[in-house]
């Protein structure tokens, strides 16, 4: 078995759901990031390395970088493998789209390799297949922003229908306290049905929230970051959930909720110095009560998966 070539890539966090819209809107971050390098292999097999020290499977099946390769390279047919090197940064089970930036990462890295043979939609479709492995459901709300970058609005995923979503350039605040969620449980104890006054509530967040991202209306978009079906059950599973939003809104951050499936918190915000103030006000809240935490203070990741970066 020969390496034929090789890059590294940088494969950015995710914001999955953006509050109110569950499996169908994401955001990519500048931080935190994970670091892969993929080699292209002239056998068909794909094997995976950890280097970071989390137990992550190296099996291909179970792997998140693993599974979307196998079923690349079972497409491709041509003889062709992958051996590759995950550095995580971004911490399994904290919400940042741990999972999703392994697949993503992989595939983007995977398809350089091959010159571009597969598209974006593609990529999407092979990397959800991480998706699967991860949380037991195929779902691309971490895996679209973080191929395409900036918002994405995933419509549909059967057939698959991604709309990127112009964003003004805003600041956003992370904390994640150090506890893990399990996206597979965080699914779990949702409600399987929902009231019909809710959803209507919730639709009208959702137009409210793309278009107050299209037309740059920075009261709308605060506004519209309400979610009436989902934080009121996952929000119990994170200490300090609502003290954390209260203050981060008197601090003057537009808004913000659960990332993904949490446990991490995000807020926007217009100005990096309210960004910041935020940031205080999360340090406060999980030092008082003795957790745990990261924060981070970022923006919006344009990019997305990042070549040779
Ligand atoms: N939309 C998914 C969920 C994202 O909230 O379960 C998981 O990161």
């Amino acid at each position: 078995m020969n390496i034929i070539k090789k890059i590294t890539v940088r494969s950015p966090a995710t914001v999955a759901n953006l509050v109110c819209g569950f499996d169908v809107l994401g955001m990519c971050l500048n931080a935190p990031y994970d670091t892969m390098e993929v080699h292209l292999l002239d056998e068909q097999k794909v094997i995976i390395h950890s280097t970071d020290g989390y137990p992550l499977p190296t099996d291909p099946m179970l792997n998140t970088a693993g599974a979307p390769l196998v079923e690349m390279i079972g497409e491709l047919n041509a003889g062709i493998g992958f051996e590759v090197m995950i550095n995580k940064n971004i911490k399994p089970g904290s919400g940042l789209g741990s999972s999703a930036a392994s697949a993503a990462g992989a595939v983007v890295a995977a398809n350089h390799l091959l010159g571009n043979v597969f598209s974006k939609p593609d990529l999407v479709r092979f990397a959800m297949t991480g998706e699967k492995v991860a949380s037991g459901v195929k779902h691309a709300d971490n895996v679209a922003p973080c191929i395409y970058g900036g918002v994405t609005l995933i419509r549909s995923i059967f057939p698959l229908d991604i709309v990127s979503i112009p964003v003004p350039e805003l600041f956003v605040t992370v904390v994640h306290p150090q506890i893990e969620v399990k996206t597979a449980d965080a699914r779990q104890i949702l409600r399987k049905e929902v009231l019909l006054k809710d959803a209507i509530r919730q639709w009208g967040n959702i137009a409210g929230l793309v278009a107050g991202f299209m037309q740059n209306d920075m009261e709308l978009i605060g506004r519209s970051l309400e979610d009436v079906i989902i934080e009121p059950v996952r929000s119990i599973l994170i200490p300090a959930f609502d003290e954390v939003k209260n203050r981060s809104k008197i601090a003057g951050a537009l808004g913000g909720g659960i990332s993904g499936s949490g446990p991490s918190i995000f807020m926007l915000s217009k100005e990096e110095a309210t960004a910041k103030k935020v940031e205080t006000e999360m340090q406060e809240i999980y030092t008082k009560i003795d957790l745990p935490f990261y924060t981070y203070v970022t923006t919006i990741n344009n990019e997305g998966v990042k070549i040779n970066p």
